[in-house]
């Protein structure tokens, strides 16, 4: 039986990254397959401190965000990951199958180390074993992410593998569901756009305002070159704004370049702005509503970590036996 892993760290509400390259994937998915996770990773967002109480208010406002987009709790479990405990113990089983140097190897651990003094925590360091108890733990086949996770769906495919081989057939390898879209910064087109990127104006929040949106379009980083094309490595900044355009509208780029034909990339700017605010108006609403819910929003999360934890608890009884701790 297919089933169907992926989550998000609650960093707020989501950029235009995580909703192009993950959330609407994860609306579609959850129509084809009948065994669903979506998981909101609070314990993954402690690598980066953060106050409690931002913390505890990112998590109820990215649950908002995911449920406003469509992810639907009756398709799907939506959940807290530190709700299900079994996460941080098979982590620790992992843990004691991977090796460091390959840990030391990812890319994750050496940009984000660099922020924290170039020291770095055993949590930052061991965050992509978590990730793979995450997905291990449901026996999962299927991981939709974006391309920013692929190194780290490969080491959870290794870990998979060596544990199989140690104590005999248990996890299916699971099958990663790469997002054709990868979304760049505003500001920096040849760097991913992220929530972390310190530059204001270099990441598009999903609720960000009409005039926000508009002001960070018209901002963006382009090139001398007034024609619009498509050609990532020659014209990254413009290619990332035909790239955003055809995704939020469902076109081709073949299609939007049609649309562009005698646009130059001023112009341009403010139609892909247009674009992104109509997609995003309906939605932007629907958080709100949800916002001034909590306990609606917390009743989601926890009712699914209990129906996660249904699935989880056997399967991890399993390993405490296959290891021997039992
Ligand atoms: P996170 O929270 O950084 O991102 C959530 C999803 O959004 C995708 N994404 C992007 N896609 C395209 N362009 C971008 N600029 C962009 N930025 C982010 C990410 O690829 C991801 O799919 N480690 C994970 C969370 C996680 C997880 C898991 C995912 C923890 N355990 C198990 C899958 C399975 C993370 O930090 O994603």
């Amino acid at each position: 039986m297919d089933r169907i892993f992926s989550g998000i760290q609650p960093t707020g509400t989501p950029h235009l990254g995580n909703y192009l390259g993950a959330i609407q994937n994860w609306v579609n998915l959850q129509e084809e397959c009948s065994s669903v996770l979506y998981s909101i990773m609070d314990m993954h967002s402690l690598t980066v401190p953060k106050e409690p109480a931002v913390l505890r208010q990112n998590i109820l406002d990215t649950t908002a965000a995911i449920l406003a987009c469509g992810v639907d709790p009756k398709k799907c479990l939506l959940f807290q990951q530190s709700l299900v405990s079994e996460h941080a113990q098979l982590a620790w089983i992992l843990g004691c199958l991977t090796n460091v140097p390959r840990l030391l190897r990812l890319p994750q651990w050496k940009t984000k180390r660099a922020s924290q003094n170039n020291e770095g925590t055993a949590g930052l360091l061991t965050y992509p074993v978590l990730q793979a108890a995450d997905i291990l733990l449901y026996k999962s086949t299927h991981v939709p992410v974006g391309e920013d996770q692929v190194v780290h769906l490969e080491l959870a495919q290794d870990i998979a593998q060596h544990f199989n081989k140690k104590y005999g057939e248990f996890f299916p390898v699971p099958k990663t569901i790469l997002s054709a879209n990868k979304i760049k910064s505003l500001r920096d087109p040849t760097v991913k756009m992220s929530k972390s990127d310190p530059q204001k104006l270099a990441t598009v929040s999903i609720a960000d305002s009409p005039d926000e949106i508009a002001l960070k379009f018209r901002k963006a980083v382009t090139d001398f070159t007034s024609e619009v094309s498509y050609d990532p490595a020659a014209r990254p900044g413009v290619s990332n704004l035909v790239s955003i355009h055809a995704a939020v509208t469902g076109l081709s780029i073949k299609e939007v370049l049609h649309q562009a034909l005698g646009l130059d990339t001023a112009q341009y700017k403010m139609v892909v702005a247009e674009s992104v605010i109509q997609k995003f108006a309906p939605i932007r609403s629907e958080i709100k509503k949800l916002q001034e819910d909590k306990s609606h929003l917390m009743k989601v999360l926890e009712d699914g970590a209990e129906k996660a934890k249904e699935l989880a608890a056997p399967i991890y009884q399993e390993i405490r036996r296959l290891v021997g701790f039992q």
